[in-house]
């Protein structure tokens, strides 16, 4: 993410998570050194993802597409490169929290090798839904998952 896309991210974090209050403050995760960005672009921003990382572990902090570009593999793409990212930086335990209701996004990870590790009660404060907790122990071990979800991506253009 390059500084220039913070309002287009910004934007897109407002139509995907219009529950999150107050929205995550994109400058600040620009400026934090844990935080790595990426946006899928056209000639605007159409999808960004983020995750925090420390030690050898990745938090998947979050993953939006515009509807409109929505099952055109712009979700896998960006989650491909942050993936990918946390091999190089050697960042092996990968982890996120999802929405219970949210199949699609559930069915995303699944592909990229996300297990289901239980649930956190209550874990979104709007509506006090519980999360999904799911991880990736090595994301080493994925390396040709990964190889084949690109060449798909690939093929899809
Ligand atoms: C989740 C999200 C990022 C997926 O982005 P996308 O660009 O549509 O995803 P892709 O086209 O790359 O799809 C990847 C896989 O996800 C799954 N998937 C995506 N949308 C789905 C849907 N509506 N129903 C079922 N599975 C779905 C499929 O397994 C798909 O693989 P396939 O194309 O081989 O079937 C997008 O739906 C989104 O922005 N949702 C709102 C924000 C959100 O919920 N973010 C996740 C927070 S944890």
């Amino acid at each position: 993410m390059e500084e220039r896309d913070i309002p287009g991210v910004s934007d897109i974090d407002l139509i995907c998570f219009p529950n999150v209050k107050p929205p995550i403050n994109y400058k600040g995760e620009f400026e934090n050194i844990i935080a790595h960005y990426w946006v899928a672009e056209t000639d605007h921003v159409i999808g960004f993802g983020g995750f925090w990382s420390f030690y050898d572990e990745a938090d998947i902090i979050t993953i939006g597409v515009l509807p409109d570009f929505r099952r055109y593999k712009v979700g896998s793409r960006i989650l491909l490169a942050m993936l990918n990212e946390c091999i190089k930086l050697d960042r092996k335990y990968i982890t996120l929290e999802v929405r219970v209701s949210n199949i699609a996004a559930q069915k995303m990870y699944e592909k990229f090798g996300f297990v289901n590790q239980g649930i956190r009660k209550g874990y979104y404060l709007d509506n006090r839904e519980d999360a999904v907790i799911m991880s990736i122990d090595d994301v080493t071990q994925t390396k040709e998952l990964l190889k084949e979800i690109q060449k798909e991506i690939s093929n899809d253009v």
